[in-house]
Order: C-alpha cells, then structure tokens, then sequence
C-alpha cells in the first residue's frame, strides 16, 4: 500500500519518511519484519511485487545470511529500499518472463499485499509461475489484507482504490486465499499464521514445501 504516485512525485526527497509514516497507519511494518525473520528458511529468497521495497529493506536489514530478488511488473521497483545493495536486486519482469530464465528455485518467496490487486482470473498463473520457482523445501510467506470487521480493512480498501488508484482490488478472505494456494501450489504444508498489528486484516501465512 503505498501513496498516490501524484503526490509521491511532489513529495521528492521527503518521500520515503512519508510513505514509510502513511504506511504506518494500515501495518507495523517493523513488526511484519519480525514476523518474516521468525520463519527459518534458506538464502536465497524471491519477492514478487516487492513495489517499494520496504519489505525487503527488513529481510535485508534482520537476515544478513540471505539475499533478496524483488521483482514488480511496475517501473522501478526497490525505489524506497534501505540497507546492503550488495545482497539486494530489483528488477521489472514478471513471474512467467523470470521463470523462462529457469533461475535456481529460490529457498523463500514472500508475496505481500500483491495478490487483491491481480485480477482473480490471472491469479491461478501468477501462483503456478510462484510454484514453479519455489525449490522442493522452500517456503511460501503470504501476506494479505483479508476481508474481515475490521477498520483496518476498510482503510486498506479505501487506500488502494482511492489513494493509489487500484479501482479494480480485489480482497479474499482467509480462507478463500488459503484454497487458491492450495489448488494453485502444490505440496504445501502450513506452517504458519499470524496477524500484524495494528489491525487484525494484516494476516500472515507461512506454508513449507514438502511434507515434514
Ligand atoms: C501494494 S504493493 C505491495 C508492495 C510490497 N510487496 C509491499 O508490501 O511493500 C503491490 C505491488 O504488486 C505489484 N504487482 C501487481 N501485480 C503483479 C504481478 N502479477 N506480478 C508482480 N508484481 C505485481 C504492483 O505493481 C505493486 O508494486
């Protein structure tokens, strides 16, 4: 969720503490950060629409062990991030155009607040394109802002449709997103759910490839 990009453009360098404060009022980012880190998985770890990059600015800054691919089909993606470059790339590609490079599966891949914003028909491909570059004993971290009685949700709703300017979101509900990966990624097993403060729609799921 972030600023329109009006504003973001008029905001020049003040933009990252603002969007960084915006955010604070929809998720306790440092605390998904938290959340993130708590899930042992391996060094290599893909993010799919990383947008600014403010997610991975916390896997960087808390898991100096792993390296992170932020991938966005939107134009300059990681524009926010902050920390080591050096274990850091983003790039505009997409899932189906990453893939057809077979890179080595990646060890994590964490999809936040991506999924509302992919039209429901194109969400079966986008997720069979995440199956494929998850390795055998990856793991899977989905956060979402998931339909439930909640302020938070309606802000969220109200934010990408009226302020970033996605008329066309789309909010499952928890166990709506729990089906579509689990008919869209196979060999899953949960291992993991959490919500984030500091509203109850910020839901985190965690599933490990395999079957331990
Ligand atoms: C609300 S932003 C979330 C950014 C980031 N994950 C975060 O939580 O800070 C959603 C991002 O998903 C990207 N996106 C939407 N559909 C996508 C797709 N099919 N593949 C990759 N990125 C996509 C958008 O361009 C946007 O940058």
């Amino acid at each position: 969720m972030s600023i329109g990009p009006k504003v973001r453009r008029m905001l020049g360098p003040i933009e990252a503490p603002v969007s960084s404060a915006y955010r604070s009022m929809f998720i306790n980012i440092g605390e998904l950060g938290k959340a993130i880190d708590a899930v042992p998985f391996g060094r290599r770890v893909l993010e799919v629409g990383v947008g600014d990059g403010m997610i991975a600015s916390q896997i960087i800054e808390r898991r100096p062990d792993v390296s992170v691919l932020g991938i966005d089909l939107a134009k300059n993606p990681g524009s926010l991030f902050e920390g080591d470059r050096g274990r850091v790339e983003f790039r505009t590609i997409s899932t189906s155009d990453l893939l057809a490079e077979r890179p080595v599966p990646f060890d994590a891949i964490v999809i936040a607040d991506v999924l509302h914003h992919v039209p429901p028909s194109m969400r079966k491909a986008l997720l069979n394109d995440v199956a494929n570059l998850l390795s055998d004993d990856g793991v899977l971290l989905v956060k979402e802002t998931v339909v439930v009685r909640s302020p938070g949700y309606w802000m969220g709703r109200f934010s990408d449709r009226w302020i970033t300017g996605d008329r066309n979101v789309s909010f499952l509900r928890e166990g709506d997103l729990k089906r579509l990966i689990a008919d869209n990624v196979p060999n899953l097993v949960a291992s993991g759910r959490s919500t984030i403060r500091p509203w109850k729609t910020n839901l985190l799921l965690v599933w490990r490839r395999g079957t331990h």
